[in-house]
């Protein structure tokens, strides 16, 4: 199956249980990722918004367009990477999510991060934070190239603020423009990274 394939049939698998996932209450209230399948990077944000929802499809409100802005200042545009959320459904009055809201969508989230398989998560505020991270504090660690273990495997996390944050204030907004600055530097990083590893594998098996 090609990761279109996948991807559709994730969507369609949350609808046909969108009864059983709040906030969703039916099929039309699932807001699924959007972007590249293909890209090594993945945006993860908190939940969508009243916008979101109406489109179907994560950061096109307000916010979405301040992380555009911000991200086309740093060279990056929508077909590079790949955005969602941890809660697929709007949260009544945009509510934080509830913590059975962000267990119901867990295995989804999962499932599309192993579609995707990006090489860098950037997490939007501290719900993407604390998915991979419970207990760091965003004003603690954004910024901060963190990598870690998680799911049995070496995972990189970009923490930074989320750009509904920055629309409300001015350190944070400056923050997150210098955090989202990173992004190109992370990725070459990772790349050196992984190519380091794959040589001390190489020389492993070439000598024990
Ligand atoms: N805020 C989020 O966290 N996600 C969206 O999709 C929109 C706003």
């Amino acid at each position: 199956m090609t990761r279109e394939e996948q991807h559709a049939k994730l969507l369609a698998k949350m609808e046909s249980l969108a009864e059983k996932l709040p906030p969703a209450q039916k099929a039309a209230d699932i807001v699924i990722g959007r972007g590249n399948l293909n890209s090594p990077l993945m945006f993860i944000g908190e939940a969508p918004g009243a916008e979101e929802a109406k489109q179907r499809k994560p950061f096109v409100g307000r916010s979405g367009q301040l992380f555009n802005k911000i991200l086309i200042d740093c060279g990056l545009k929508r077909e590079d990477f790949y955005v969602s959320n941890v809660v697929k459904a709007r949260p009544p009055n945009n509510r934080d999510p509830l913590p059975d809201e962000i267990t119901a969508f867990m295995p989804f989230l999962l499932e599309e991060i192993a579609i995707i398989k990006p090489r860098l998560f950037v997490s939007l505020g501290r719900f993407g934070l604390n998915f991979f991270l419970p207990d760091d504090k965003i004003s603690a660690v954004h910024g901060v190239l963190k990598r870690i273990r998680w799911q049995g495997e070496i995972t990189f996390v970009l923490p930074v603020y989320h750009p509904a944050a920055a629309l409300r204030n001015g350190y944070m907004l400056e923050a997150l423009k210098r955090d989202l600055a990173k992004i190109p530097q992370a990725l070459k990083y990772i790349d050196n990274w992984e190519s380091e590893q794959s040589q001390l594998k190489n020389i492993k098996e070439a000598l024990f």
